[in-house]
């Protein structure tokens, strides 16, 4: 216990998590990653970050890797984050139906605990409503299997739905009181459409074969570096029909990596 972290010891750290996710952690990762894996090494009695590697490597059910993923990279999200690009959805979907499309597919790449494509599919609902025989399909998935678990729970705290339109939340959530607060649960109109699966987007060629219209690729390609996200982007233009459209982060840019994307605004890209 009370071990450090060394530098060839943090090397074989970033190999793994290359190799295994993409994730390209960067040298000024080593305090973060000290930190953040020094907790899995006290929960499981370790007395090094090597015997902690050695662990990670010899771990067949990958139970123990997810654990590893999540604790060095981010899964925060929230319901209708970034507001206005669920606005632009609706507004491209209505367009869409109103010109006679009745099949729509949606990717949401790194969906972390649901929140993204739950959104996604309350959106999609409330802009279908009243057109006759619309074919909703979400896919949504991510590496960790642990926030996968989270999603077919599809239970939130009241907190966590606070960005959920009251009105949304009275018809497709149930609500349950446990102690002082409310939990959540997501009904089964929502979770009708949405498929959960792990993939893992550092690892194409993937199974699918589209046409997708929109795909939400948001605040993943932030751990990548060039190479893989090109690999991605290739993969979602592969998939994306013309005319549909790729959301990423607001932070994200795609300006240099794929030609077969045409700038919008920002965050927001339409395939060629
Ligand atoms: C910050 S969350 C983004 C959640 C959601 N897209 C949003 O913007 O609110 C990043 C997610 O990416 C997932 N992730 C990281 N590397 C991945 C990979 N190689 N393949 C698939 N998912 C990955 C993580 O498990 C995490 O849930």
């Amino acid at each position: 216990m009370g071990s450090t972290l060394d530098i060839g010891t943090f090397d074989r750290f970033r190999t793994l998590v290359y190799e295994q996710t993409g994730i390209s952690l960067g040298p000024h990762k080593e305090a973060l990653v000290q930190a953040r894996v020094g907790k899995r090494l006290r929960a499981l009695g370790l007395r090094s970050y090597d015997d902690y590697l050695d662990l990670l490597e010899a771990d067949e059910t990958g139970g123990e890797f997810t654990l590893f993923v999540d604790a060095i990279c981010t899964n925060v999200t929230s319901f209708f984050r970034e507001a206005h690009q669920f606005d632009f959805i609706a507004e491209r979907v209505s367009e869409w139906l109103d010109e006679g499309q009745r099949r729509f597919r949606f990717w949401s790449c790194a969906c972390s605990s649901g929140e993204e494509p739950y959104s996604l599919a309350m959106t999609l609902l409330d802009v279908a409503n009243g057109y006759p025989d619309v074919d909703i399909r979400i896919l949504a998935t991510d590496i960790s299997t642990r926030v996968l678990d989270r999603c077919l729970d599809g239970c939130y705290s009241e907190q966590r739905v606070t960005t959920v339109p009251a009105e949304w939340r009275s018809k497709w959530m149930t609500s349950a009181p446990v102690g002082k607060e409310a939990v959540y649960r997501v009904g089964s109109e929502l979770r009708d459409l949405v498929l959960f699966r792990r993939m893992n987007l550092a690892a194409p060629p993937f199974p699918m074969t589209g046409p997708l219209d929109i795909v939400m690729c948001r605040n993943v390609m932030i751990y990548f570096d060039d190479p893989v996200r090109i690999a991605l982007l290739d993969e979602i233009h592969r998939m994306l029909r013309p005319g549909g459209f790729l959301i990423v982060g607001h932070a994200e840019s795609l300006t240099g990596i794929n030609a077969g994307f045409k700038y919008l605004k920002p965050a927001t890209y339409v395939r060629r």
